[in-house]
């Protein structure tokens, strides 16, 4: 197996670059996600049947479909959707944002059914009202036991994060493609495309623990 990574050195630079474009799709998309799933969340366990319904239906939808597809339909049917064509940028985070939120918003509806009844009983006897118990009581703790399934999520959406290759923003991965058009040879970048996620999963993962092991530590 022949390896030359010594030609690769000159575009690591322009690899990296693409690692700007990665990290932002991601966070962006996954603190959108993170809020859009929330609001869905709450119209699920909500007692207004039409909300919950079409949280319901929203879910279906987006988890129903290959999440490659919404992107391009995202980034191609923009002129048809608003009216004008978006960046692929921007198509990234709406795509990843409205798909995540349909999986995070799943993630905390269990987490908030999970939160012992009593809670919502003692927070209503004591007249609390409906938005300060759900933030400041059963949120925080629904939270807590849903964060390994969370970060689960964001690592998720960090390898899925590639596929944006397929509208052409100079990701990570488009990059590595490019450099190995350069290069006549796919192996070499393909594999340092493959240690950049690799690490940014570690990464998140270390953060996931860190985290986990500062909420434990409050109880
Ligand atoms: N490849 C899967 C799909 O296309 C990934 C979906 C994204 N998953 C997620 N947890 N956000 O459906």
């Amino acid at each position: 197996m022949p390896l030359d990574f010594e030609q690769l050195i000159p575009s690591i630079p322009f690899i990296l670059e693409g690692l700007k474009v990665t990290l932002k799709i991601v966070a962006l998309a996954g603190v959108l996600g993170f809020l859009f799933g929330i609001l869905l969340a709450l119209c699920k366990i909500s007692s207004i049947k039409p909300l919950t319904l079409l949280a319901d239906f929203y879910t279906s939808i987006f988890r129903g479909t290959p999440l490659v597809l919404q992107l391009m339909i995202i980034f191609y049917g923009s002129p048809q959707l608003f009216g004008t064509q978006i960046e692929p940028y921007y198509a990234a985070i709406l795509a990843f944002s409205l798909n995540s939120a349909a999986y995070i918003s799943e993630i905390i509806r269990a987490g908030i059914n999970a939160v012992d009844k009593g809670q919502t009983e003692a927070a209503m006897a004591l007249g609390v009202p409906y938005r300060l118990m759900m933030k400041d009581v059963i949120l925080p703790q629904a939270i807590k036991n849903i964060l390994p399934a969370l970060m689960n999520e964001f690592i998720t959406l960090t390898k899925e994060s590639a596929i944006v290759t397929v509208i052409g923003a100079a990701d990570v991965m488009r990059r590595s493609y490019m450099v190995g058009s350069d290069l006549y040879s796919f192996f070499e970048p393909l594999l340092f495309a493959g240690l950049i996620y690799y690490v940014l999963v570690m990464i998140l993962t270390l953060l996931g623990k860190v985290l986990e092991g500062r909420l434990r530590g409050n109880d």
